[in-house]
């Protein structure tokens, strides 16, 4: 990309040892609060997370998605963008409190036009819209009866689905309802780190189930549709049983919990046993494991990076610590470091990991075709003459798509690649602190600098097609 921020090449990137096969989807994501703002435009109301971020102590020097990358009237501007990217898909989700802003009932027919001209303008450019119904933004008075915890949450989330497919289904083919339910559930309503705040570790596993539920009565309203979960590898620190009975509940929260009752139809056993003190999963009708399995069309993988655990130390860690946990029932669970590389979230960079969690699914579970629905990396991006260089992210991003390539290579179903993020936006508890964009923004100006990641990004996808076609 040049200084005017059009996407051109501007010199020799070619990635000639990425060879992803023909068909490969190239995309890059984004979520309604973290890049809209126009908070109360159009008859929008708030959302947990607009409840959240104006509480004060919750997010990191008081930032807000009020305003963000201002995306709600800059789409245009940020399609083009897209464009000259090259992007075959683009992932994006629809703020349920702009186009139901009570949670039940008729529709928002304003903030549903919003969505209708983003997706227009998305099939004139020949990007392929991938629509996620819920990243995480419940509209406040849905929390206010009870949110996630509620059952009544999953019947009206299906009434949602219906609503936009309504709108949209003309027009969308591609369907996702809920993005990493774990982090609804378990830091929604145990650690408290994401709206709305609670720290309940039984209210976590109901909102885990009831989430779950409303994805499957989703997909049926809908017709299709697949999930995105965060998965983890997770690995003990040594061979010793203790160790590896914290690997195994590890995995088990952050992975079983979700895989098995929407690709198997149950709840994992031991996962079930690790709970007891917090749940006896009364909450669980009959019927409801057939829901959740309803025929995935895909299962989005968001990959950041892998766990190697170990058993709780011989002391405690004092009792105040436990209630801010997210992983109730495993809270003293140490979690180790490798001495990798990190990012500015100081997570560490893991590429190993994507190929071991894309085939463990695509060897422990029924078939199904597999995307990584995101994948990027923050860094401490600056502005020098007007550009943004990112070595840094060239290199995280490089890796993880070679590990792509390794996944399919041992026989995997991966379909397709998202990058996250499209552009800086409101990272969530680290407001606009933390930058994950192929596109740097300017927050005081809204300007958008393309980084040197998106002109390699865009020169990996113009190679590929230009191999493949
Ligand atoms: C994921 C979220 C996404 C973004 C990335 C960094 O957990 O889905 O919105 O915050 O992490």
């Amino acid at each position: 990309m040049d200084r005017q921020g059009s996407v051109r090449a501007a010199g020799p990137l070619r990635d000639m040892d990425l060879r992803l096969p023909p068909g490969f989807v190239f995309g890059a994501g984004t979520a309604a609060y973290q890049i809209e703002g126009a908070a109360a435009d159009d008859g929008r109301q708030p959302s947990i997370w607009d409840t959240f971020s104006h509480t004060p102590g919750r997010v990191l020097r008081g930032d807000t998605g009020d305003v963000a990358c201002d995306h709600y009237h800059r789409y245009p501007e940020d399609i083009k963008l897209m464009a000259e990217l090259g992007l075959d898909a683009y992932r994006f989700s629809v703020s349920w409190a702009r186009v139901q802003p009570t949670g039940r009932g008729p529709g928002n027919h304003r903030g549903l036009d919003h969505y209708r001209r983003l997706v227009d303008e998305l099939l004139a450019h020949d990007i392929d819209p991938w629509l996620t119904l819920y990243h995480w933004d419940l509209p406040q008075p849905l929390q206010d009866r009870g949110g996630w915890p509620a059952r009544d949450t999953a019947l009206r989330f299906a009434e949602y689905a219906a609503l936009v497919h309504g709108a949209l289904g003309d027009r969308v083919r591609r369907w996702t309802t809920l993005n990493e339910p774990w982090c609804s559930a378990f830091h929604g309503y145990a650690s408290g780190l994401h709206a709305p705040g609670h720290r309940d570790a039984a209210e976590s596993v109901r909102a885990a189930h009831h989430l779950m539920l409303g994805h499957g009565l989703a997909v049926r309203a809908v017709g299709t549709g697949g999930i995105t979960l965060n998965l983890y590898a997770v690995s003990p620190q040594s061979d010793s049983p203790n160790d590896a009975d914290a690997a195994r509940r590890i995995d088990g929260l952050a992975n079983r919990l979700f895989l098995d009752p929407l690709l198997l139809g149950r709840y994992p056993s031991d996962v079930v046993e690790d709970l007891a003190a917090v749940s006896d999963f009364g909450h669980v009708r009959d019927g409801d494991l057939a829901v959740i399995r309803a025929p995935l069309d895909m299962l989005g993988v968001n990959y950041y990076g892998t766990y190697l655990v170990a058993a709780p130390d011989p002391t405690p860690p004092p009792p105040y610590w436990l209630p801010t946990s997210c992983w109730p029932g495993s809270e003293s669970v140490r979690f180790c470091e490798r001495g990798l590389p990190r990012t500015a979230m100081d997570w560490e960079i893991d590429p190993s990991g994507l190929v071991e969690v894309v085939t463990s699914v695509a060897a422990n579970y029924p078939a199904v075709p597999i995307y990584i629905t995101e994948n990027g990396a923050a860094f401490d991006d600056e502005v020098v003459d007007g550009s943004v260089d990112d070595p840094d992210r060239v290199a995280f991003l490089r890796s993880h798509l070679l590990a792509c390539q390794e996944a399919i290579e041992s026989g995997a179903p991966l379909k397709g690649y998202f990058v996250w993020s499209l552009l800086d936006n409101f990272e969530w508890l680290w407001g606009y602190s933390r930058r994950f964009g192929l596109v740097y923004v300017d927050y005081p100006t809204q300007r958008r600098i393309p980084k040197s990641s998106a002109r390699w990004y865009a020169d990996v996808i113009r190679s590929h097609r230009d191999r493949t076609r």
